[in-house]
């Protein structure tokens, strides 16, 4: 599986934000690496678990965002977190009851996840935060 690398075209024009998206590949690979290498179950969680603590940091970023600026998308857009953060962490306690090759899977999934929603749904918001006049109220 290619390795998922932040491009411009992920770009939110939001410093923070973008930062936040380049941390959380960072830890995807470290995770991924990881995987690879068969290391053991304690590096691996402890390398999911930096993983999820970015990705929870990031989502309540661009949640407390769209509230701010009353985005339109807020509710679909939290609710495709939501969706996000549970099926890691269902994939995460199937690891934990024994299943061997599911960091992988769940590796594949945030990658796949991750780069659709960051080219989609973290664009639109970008979009209207920029049609609006916020993005210098935010980055500036
Ligand atoms: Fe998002
Ligand atoms: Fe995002």
């Amino acid at each position: 599986m290619p390795k998922l690398v932040w491009g411009s075209q992920m770009s939110v024009h939001i410093k923070v934000i973008d930062a936040q998206h380049q941390e959380i590949l960072e830890a995807l690979n470290v995770l991924d690496n990881a995987v690879q290498l068969g290391c053991e179950k304690g590096v691996l969680t402890s390398t999911f678990e930096a993983l999820v603590k970015y990705v929870g940091a990031h989502f309540s970023t661009e949640e407390i965002l769209m509230i701010r600026f009353s985005y339109p998308g807020y509710e679909m857009h939290t609710k495709e977190h939501r969706n996000c953060t549970s099926k890691v962490l269902e994939f995460w306690e199937e690891f934990n009851s024994g299943n061997k090759a599911l960091p992988q899977e769940l590796v594949a999934f945030l990658s796949s996840w991750l780069d659709n929603h960051m080219v989609n749904m973290d664009q639109q918001y970008s979009l209207y935060f920029k049609e609006k006049g916020f993005l210098s109220q935010i980055s500036g």
